[in-house]
């Protein structure tokens, strides 16, 4: 097959976090995080094909479509550490909300990196990637994992898990239409409120179908947006169970039967399952 000509579509998947403990500050000013992991159904879809120059177009015209795009830089630096010498051609058809605390620009980085990797014929090992996949940012080596692991360090140290033995019916992604910045929430965490869970215990008990689900950037996300504390009270007050704030938000991440939709109407609601790379 003549490479040149090839064309691979790609979904990107978003991810949410079904604990997450801020552990400390540390010296280089991110945060120690120990939180688990896992890829869902709404995702984003690359087209990805090797061409004569570089090119991006993306279906939101809020995304830069140039080389601030973290798809840009991805594959910029797979050139680069390769020193391979071709141009790209990527379409990024965008589903996944942006400040949304759901991994979006991560994903679609390690989906160009695993792209470009096949399409030129396999240049770099796993560990390659995942090395380049943290220098693009700390979310993005998850998305090299096959969807749900366990996160530690800034988010660039991961150990891919098994499949979750809890019921996974009627789950839903709430996204308030304000979104949320990742520094800000982070300058905003007091760090003498964080909670004193253990995060390997918490991981051993979702391993064993107890799941124990909670967010440390939860206060520090409603104190710079306080409508998130209305959204999560009318959700917990209808029943649903959790519902929780993913990463730095602004969307929630909550299991219940009725469509929260109907009771929350201004907010973007999407149906989900946990997916995994097969
Ligand atoms: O690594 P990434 O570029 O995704 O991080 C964005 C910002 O989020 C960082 O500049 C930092 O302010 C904050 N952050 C943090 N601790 C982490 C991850 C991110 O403080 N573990």
């Amino acid at each position: 097959m003549d490479l040149s000509l090839a064309k691979l579509t790609l979904f990107s998947p978003a991810k949410v976090n079904l604990f997450l403990s801020v552990l400390r500050k540390r010296k280089d000013g991110y945060h120690e995080l120990a939180s688990l992991f896992q890829t869902i159904s709404l995702g984003d879809i690359l087209t990805l094909s090797l061409s004569f120059k570089d090119h991006l177009t993306c279906s939101d015209s809020f995304l830069p479509a140039n080389s601030s795009n973290l798809v840009w830089r991805a594959a910029e630096r797979f050139r680069c550490k390769t020193r391979l010498d071709f141009s790209f051609e990527i379409h990024l058809q965008k589903n996944i909300p942006i400040q949304a605390g759901l991994g979006g620009g991560s994903s679609n980085a390690a989906a160009t990196l695993l792209g470009l990797n096949h399409l030129l014929g396999g240049p770099a090992s796993f560990q390659d990637l995942i090395s380049w996949a943290a220098e693009l940012g700390s979310d993005v080596p998850f998305f090299l994992t096959p969807g749900t692991a366990y996160v530690t360090g800034r988010g660039e140290v991961v150990k891919p898990l098994p499949v979750l033995p809890f019921s996974k019916e009627n789950m839903w992604i709430v996204k308030p239409q304000q979104g949320l910045s990742t520094p800000e929430v982070y300058n905003a965490l007091d760090l003498k409120t964080l909670s004193s869970h253990n995060p390997i215990e918490v991981l051993q008990k979702f391993l064993k179908g107890q799941p124990e689900f909670y967010n440390d950037l939860e206060d520090a996300a409603f104190s710079l947006y306080p409508e998130l504390s209305f959204v999560k009270d009318t959700l917990l007050q209808a029943g649903y169970h959790p519902v929780l704030l993913s990463g730095s938000g602004s969307a929630f991440f909550c299991i219940g039967s009725q469509n929260p939709a109907l009771i929350l109407p201004t907010c973007f609601v999407y149906p989900i399952q946990f997916i995994r790379r097969v």
